[in-house]
């Protein structure tokens, strides 16, 4: 398989040339600057970064391989520059927004289908003044003359702008791996299933493992890949927490039995429920949450004879270190919704798709015929509903959010909504107010519909969703759901608000 390395200084644009390079058909990984290479590729990307190659401890590159195509981004080509020979100059020529980039050499492969004159973004405040002997400039700006450079006879390129911002950037980072670089582009969703199937396969043998489904998209694509690499020896469990959505647990549990898991359903709720009583603080609820999830799969997963390895369904943001530069630290987030690894299950763990972006992973399911009902379903929490039911849980207003959110969810599904919006939920607010209902008064709860779209759930716009949608789904939820007198839309957005209210 073809891979490039992206060499990471801490930039916060480092993910983006990933997914430039992914959008290729081509693998590449990111890896801190730190780590020595120690692999086969067939390219680097030096990224840019914070720091200043003037600092006295300015982050260095490893050992680079002779011969392999280099494609040096801001930081990353001042460094090489300056290791070289160059001169690197400090402010007096920074350059922040939108620039004319013109090219020099319009023959150079890196420009291949590029105009010779077009619109870049720079964001940097050093600038090479000076190249080294044997460097050749092929772009410039108007305060920049180096604004991209060749080392004669090397396949080794230095591109100053920021290039996902601009499409010519992508055109850029296309031509260095398929055209400099030689990659094939057939890193494709079909690929990668058939060669992580029969690396799975190779991997486990006849060993069996142990997985905890919830419904999403990621431990699904996860499990099917390892259910098609060994079988029945992939044992699924999928835990009623009684926080799911209505009719949730059947409705899922149904749909991993109709792909042929081996899966068994574990109705916990009870126990949820009676551990969450008398509590309304949002980070106890998440922790008591997480740790139940632990016990009922633990003890579930006991059950099994000779398992010797966890599935999990980790994806690649959830992996990536984020270099430590400019005091910023190694970044590790962990977010599975079965709460972490049961450390004293001693068991080794399997990640298919600890490589994949978000939208990669759609594009593997696909790849494996999953069901688009599956591959579509919105992002739903770990914690359930317990972190849109503000306050206290009880068994009565978990049934009224659940009927509320199912008459939003239907609605949006009918209305040919659900596809258009990123995320939706109904929320229960701990408040009552004053309504009127035939000639009575009436003193009830208030839902919060939430709807947003967003690329990653890291920033979110709240969803415009038609009034007459809005109209309908209001009537329909204070005529039908017991408890309720009062609807209302959450106009705001990530940040500074987040997506779910606890
Ligand atoms: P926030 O509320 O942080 O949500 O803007 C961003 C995305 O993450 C989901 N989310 C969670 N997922 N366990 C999860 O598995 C959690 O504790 C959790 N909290 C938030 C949220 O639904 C949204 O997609």
């Amino acid at each position: 398989m073809d891979t490039i390395l992206i060499i990471d200084f801490g930039s916060q644009y480092t993910k983006l040339i990933a997914r430039c390079v992914r959008e290729q058909n081509v693998y590449c990984e990111i890896v801190p600057y730190s780590k020595p290479i120690s692999k086969e590729v067939k390219g680097i990307i030096l990224s840019g970064g914070p720091s200043s190659v003037l600092d006295a401890n300015a982050p260095k590159a490893p050992e680079l391989p002779e011969g392999v195509p280099l494609l040096a981004i801001c930081y990353g080509a001042q460094l090489l520059a300056s290791e070289k020979g160059g001169i690197i100059e400090a402010s007096s020529t920074s350059e922040y927004g939108r620039t004319m980039l013109e090219i020099k050499d319009v023959s150079d492969p890196l420009f291949a289908g590029v105009p010779s004159s077009s619109e870049v973004w720079m964001s940097h405040s050093d600038s090479i003044s000076t190249l080294p002997k044997g460097f050749k400039s092929i772009a410039s700006t108007e305060r920049v003359a180096n604004a991209a450079y060749r080392v004669c006879g090397q396949n080794i390129f230095q591109f100053h702008p920021e290039v996902q911002h601009k499409e010519n950037g992508a055109e850029i980072i296309k031509n260095f791996i398929l055209d400099i670089c030689g990659c094939d582009g057939t890193w494709t969703g079909e690929n990668f299933a058939e060669s992580t199937i029969t690396a799975l396969k190779k991997q486990l043998g006849n060993d069996k493992v142990v997985m905890g489904l919830s419904g999403g998209v990621d431990s699904t694509v996860a499990a099917t890949l390892l259910q098609k690499a060994i079988g029945d020896n992939l044992h699924c469990i999928f835990v009623d927490s009684g926080l799911l959505r209505k009719n949730e647990f059947e409705r899922v549990l149904e749909q991993y039995k109709g792909l042929g898991f081996n899966i068994s359903g574990v109705r916990a709720g009870d126990k949820f429920l009676a551990d969450l009583k008398g509590v309304s603080d949002p980070e106890t609820k998440r922790k008591i949450i997480g740790r139940d999830f632990v016990e009922v799969f633990t003890e579930e997963a006991k059950k099994i004879k000779g398992v010797s390895w966890l599935g999990q369904g980790t994806i690649y943001p959830d992996v990536i270190e984020s270099s430590p530069v400019g005091g910023a630290s190694v970044c590790i987030k962990s977010h599975h919704n079965v709460g972490g690894l049961p450390a004293n299950l001693h068991l080794k763990l399997v990640e298919p798709i600890r490589m994949l972006f978000k939208d990669e992973v759609r594009k593997v399911g696909v790849a494996l015929g999953l069901p688009d009902e599956i591959l579509s379903r919105h992002p739903f929490p770990g914690p359930g509903l317990a972190i849109r039911l503000i306050g206290e849980i009880t068994p009565e207003k978990l049934s009224i959010l659940q009927e509320a959110d199912a008459i939003y969810v239907e609605g949006l599904r009918e209305a040919g909504l659900y596809n258009k919006v990123w995320q939706a939920g109904a929320i229960l607010l701990p408040i009552k107010s004053v309504g009127v209902m035939g000639d009575e008064r009436t003193y009830e709860y208030t839902i919060a519909l939430r709807a947003v779209n967003s690329i990653d759930g890291m920033t979110a716009d709240w969803a415009r969703l038609p009034y007459d949608f809005l109209a309908k789904i209001s009537g329909d939820i204070i005529n039908k759901v017991k408890g309720v007198n009062r609807v209302v839309y959450d106009i705001s957005s990530k940040p500074p608000s987040t997506i779910e209210w606890e």
